[in-house]
């Protein structure tokens, strides 16, 4: 759907479904790291992507502190008062509005209720961030019935707060940087312990494909936790021996290998992975800047294969996944994306062949799995901003 009819079939829904005519309109992507798996939790790097599948937010303010909310793509209204607290919690996708609305007041700042519609193009819950989309556009909704500015940066730690005390994921800092700060054009190279970044552009005829293994992942669940608690562990231990160590940043290749047998080998081989992702983002950053496809594969399958063997964060769905990537005309790359566990892998493509690679693709994963994929090619998008009205 072009823009302009995306916003003409917005603006009928809200006067059906509030009566009246949104005045305010926002939006935010979702993103993909093209490498860079578990690393943000470690204040280290990711190479990340802001797509062209985003949420849009439409909304008109009200005068009685309320919010009442509604989503084009998950049926039923969520209502919260602005300084309603904790005891009022909303379900479903709408708690994500709701923790931003509750942490911006935490920090002092003022913003009239509102009605508001969502209407989103991220498949929900398979790794590309559609509760962060959400929690960006909801950020800078807020702040524009506010009249307040919100520093971009600062934008994304306080959407981070949110979802890590608020809705209770402990993520990283990857999601909401990349919906906020994204750039069209370019992958972000992002460091996670100063949050910066800088830009890694991806050859023009080099296609990013999205290719959901619409296997049931659950990020919230113990497994993303429990990882985070390994690297925790690891860095306990390598703290004590190496100074100067706080993060699994702080630490060498050659430092784990020699401290390896005081590390529960579990451990280890998580500590293990972290440190090689991290050299594997400047690797890919440098081989997409040389246009080195060879470089780029060989890379993007050593990060598929820590993720299995060391991280252990594979499923089979995501093996027949790669399986049916790598076997298709075209393909250049393929690994996972996002906290694993299922959900969307990428792929990088020869674009005069993106048509084919879908189309083998869908086909081998369905006919190896039963399962319908959905496959799709992207472009990176800027982040997150206002439309106008
Ligand atoms: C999820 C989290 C991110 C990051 C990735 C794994 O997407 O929300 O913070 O940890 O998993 O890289």
């Amino acid at each position: 759907m072009q823009s302009d009819e995306r916003r003409a079939f917005m603006r009928e829904a809200f006067r059906t479904r509030f009566g009246r005519e949104p005045e305010y309109w926002v939006r935010a992507p979702g993103r993909v790291d093209a490498m860079g798996s578990h690393t943000d939790y470690n204040e280290g790097f990711v190479l990340t992507l802001s797509i062209d599948r985003d949420s849009w937010i439409a909304a008109a303010p009200r005068t009685d502190g309320r919010v009442c909310a509604e989503s084009m793509n998950v049926a039923g209204r969520h209502a919260f008062e602005i300084d309603g607290g904790v005891e009022t919690r909303v379900s479903g996708w709408a708690i994500y509005v709701q923790s931003v609305a509750q942490v911006l007041r935490q920090e002092g700042l003022a913003f009239p209720g509102c009605d508001l519609l969502v209407h989103g193009t991220l498949p929900l819950a398979s790794g590309l961030s559609s509760s962060a989309s959400l929690e960006a556009a909801a950020a800078l909704l807020f702040a524009s019935l506010g009249g307040f500015a919100l520093e971009p940066v600062r934008a994304a730690k306080l959407c981070q707060r949110a979802e890590n005390e608020v809705v209770g994921v402990q993520c990283g800092i990857l999601d909401q940087y990349s919906s906020i700060l994204g750039e069209a054009g370019s992958a972000l190279l992002l460091d996670c312990r100063h949050l910066t970044h800088a830009y890694a552009p991806i050859p023009d005829d080099l296609q990013p494909v999205i290719c959901d293994t619409r296997a049931p992942r659950e990020l919230s669940g113990s497994a993303y936790g429990e990882r985070r608690a390994s690297c925790e562990a690891g860095v306990r231990v390598l703290a004590g021996r190496i100074p100067g160590v706080t993060a699994l940043r702080d630490v060498t290749s050659a430092q784990l290998a020699e401290y390896a047998s005081e590390l529960d080998p579990t451990v280890e081989r998580r500590c293990r992975f972290v440190l090689e992702e991290n050299e594997r983002v400047h690797g890919l950053a440098r081989a997409l800047a040389a246009d080195d496809r060879g470089a780029i594969g060989a890379l993007c399958a050593q990060s598929f294969a820590g993720a299995r063997d060391l991280y252990e964060i594979s499923v089979p769905a995501m093996e027949a996944m790669l399986e049916a990537i790598l076997a298709a005309p075209g393909v250049v790359s393929g690994r996972q994306a996002g906290a694993g566990f299922g959900g969307c892998m990428l792929a990088l493509v020869e674009a005069q062949r993106v048509d084919d690679f879908v189309a083998s693709t869908a086909d081998s994963y369905a006919h190896a799995t039963g399962t319908v994929p959905g496959i799709h090619a992207v472009r990176s998008a800027v982040g997150a901003g206002l439309l106008s009205a």
